[in-house]
């Protein structure tokens, strides 16, 4: 027994060095923590169970039978975040590049398979040169069996996937139909094809940074939804993240313990301006309505005219949709489309309540808007909020304008329940732009057209640019002062917890891509 034990301690410490203490050095050179350290990290202290340690790859061509890593390049295994169990692969850059072979394929299907049948959520842990070259098409089959197993799992258990070295090639394609992608800043990549390919083709110079670095990807492609500083902080992330979520679409965020006190914020509706075109941080309103420190924001470079990120309110873990006033004052366009309804959607799949608060002047008007189909991304967010079936809950803190109106979770499409501060204006738009266009005859008929074009502003303000006609419909269901907000809201998640509701049986709806 003692020779078998010394074998077997032999390998698990062979495995343990990877590619081999030269390329671990290398790895630390540049900042980056290993596959064992980051998984490490990860976990709870002493709950990481690997598996498939000693796992080889059964390549033979050029020389390949002759260089072997235990592991080949990709840590697997389970352990606990928080308590609660996830599952995890992290790839091994000391080893091949961190490339990925069919049997390191194999080792990660095993892990979602797993994570499947017992419901937790997988993380990916991605730092990897792509297809393991020398072994051709059986790399790309062990890629297609991963997308195959991402897809399947989507909506079933929550997928996050950290990009932590190079992602390149079609291994990009993991990640993207995963729910949620953190790049670490300046030492990770992801990109289709990389600048050699984009300067042979397009004869564009650009870096691997630029062309598909954390920056790029948070700002203009919107591939990413957080950037973490460094390894440790990405990890850190991580966990945070999984804070929110649920195991799997069977269940519920566990709340965490919370004493509902008199949560009056009595300063909180002097966040709004007089003027109802100056702009306002509608984060400082989600400090004041949500359990402390507990924003977390997605997405927060792309698209920043809206801000989606979880949250706790009363320990309750929710999704926060909201226009930003700072930023287009608030307008939805393209972008901001796309982000709110591919947010709404996690947040339905995984029974996670959502908190819209709205301050809207409506769709971006423009060429560059509709020719980049605004029409369809608008209907995106429209659709995610119709189909969803948790709990929502909308504030509208001020514009509440046209169509824009109806997409912001209006009790139309399926809200539960909708506040509004005194301040909300619900009206198809602006008192100018609806006076204009109504009395533009008296105006242009009238000797001081300034003059009547104020006053017919304010008959229509008076008439319109308030939500006591929307409360008296019923589309509003209470007007309230905003400094009994956050209470409202802890009661009325709590009211909802329970809700259930079913919609037509069908095989799957057809949401417009
Ligand atoms: C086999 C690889 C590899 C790969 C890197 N290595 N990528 N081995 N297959 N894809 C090996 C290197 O030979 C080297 O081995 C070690 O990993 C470290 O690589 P370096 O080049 O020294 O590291 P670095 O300078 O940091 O550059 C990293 C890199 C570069 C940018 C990722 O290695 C690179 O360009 N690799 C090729 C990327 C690529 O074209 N992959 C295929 C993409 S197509 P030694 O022994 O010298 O240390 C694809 C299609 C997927 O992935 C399709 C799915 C549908």
């Amino acid at each position: 027994m003692k020779d078998k034990l010394l074998l077997l301690n032999q390998k698990i410490a062979e495995a343990k060095l990877g590619g081999g203490e030269d390329r671990i050095k290398k790895q630390h050179a540049k900042g980056k923590l290993t596959a064992r350290e980051r998984v490490h990290l990860l976990m709870d202290p002493g709950s990481f169970e690997e598996l498939g340690m000693l796992v080889e790859h059964r390549s033979v061509d050029f020389g390949m039978e002759r260089q072997k890593f235990l592991g080949d390049g990709v840590v697997t295994g389970y352990g606990k975040v928080m308590g609660r169990l996830v599952y995890v692969f992290s790839q091994d850059f000391t080893v091949f590049g961190g490339s990925l072979s069919e049997t390191h394929a194999e080792k990660i299907v095993k892990i979602m398979e797993l994570a499947m049948e017992n419901k937790a959520p997988v993380i990916g842990l991605n730092d990897s040169g792509g297809a393991r070259i020398q072994e051709g098409v059986s790399s790309l089959g062990g890629y297609a069996d991963i997308f195959y197993r991402n897809t399947l799992a989507s909506g079933l258990i929550p997928q996050i996937s950290a990009i932590m070295g190079p992602c390149a090639g079609g291994a990009v394609y993991s990640p993207a139909i995963t729910d949620f992608t953190v790049m670490v800043d300046q030492s990770s990549y992801m990109f289709v094809t990389g600048p050699n390919v984009v300067k042979t083709v397009t004869n564009e110079e650009i870096s691997s940074e630029d062309l598909g670095g954390a920056e790029s990807h948070a700002t203009k492609s919107g591939v990413t939804h957080v950037v973490a500083s460094n390894d440790k902080d990405c990890i850190l992330k991580l966990r945070q993240l999984l804070s929110y979520m649920p195991q799997s679409c069977d269940e519920k965020v566990p709340d965490l313990p919370f004493e509902l006190g008199d949560e009056i914020k009595a300063n909180i509706g002097d966040i709004i301006p007089d003027s109802p075109n100056q702009p306002y941080d509608i984060k400082s309103v989600i400090d004041q309505l949500t359990d402390e420190d507990s924003f977390f924001e997605i997405h927060e470079k792309f698209a920043d005219n809206i801000v989606v990120g979880f949250a706790r309110i009363g320990g309750k873990s929710i999704g926060i949709v909201a226009n930003q006033p700072m930023s287009l004052a608030g307008v939805l366009d393209v972008n901001s489309s796309r982000k709110g309804a591919r947010f709404v959607r996690f947040c339905d799949s995984f029974n996670i309540p959502l908190l819209v608060l709205v301050d809207v002047p409506g769709f971006l008007p423009g060429t560059d808007q509709e020719w980049n189909g605004i029409i369809v991304n608008g209907a995106k967010l429209l659709y995610a909020f119709s189909e969803a079936t948790v709990p929502r809950v909308s504030l509208i803190l001020r514009k509440a304008y046209g169509g824009a109106y109806d997409v912001m979770n209006s009790k139309h499409i399926g809200a539960d329940l909708n506040f509004a501060w005194p301040t909300a204006e619900v009206a198809v738009m602006g008192a100018k732009g609806a006076s204009e266009i109504i009395f533009r005859k008296e105006i242009n008929a009238s000797s001081d057209q300034m003059e009547t074009l104020k006053q017919k502003e304010m008959e229509y303000a008076e008439k319109f640019a308030h939500p006591y006609k929307a409360a008296g419909r019923g589309f509003i269901d209470e007007v309230i002062d905003p400094k009994d907000t956050r209470r409202k809201l802890i009661r009325a998640f709590k009211m909802l917890e329970n809700k259930k509701v079913s919609r037509p049986n069908k095989k799957h709806g057809n949401i417009p891509l």
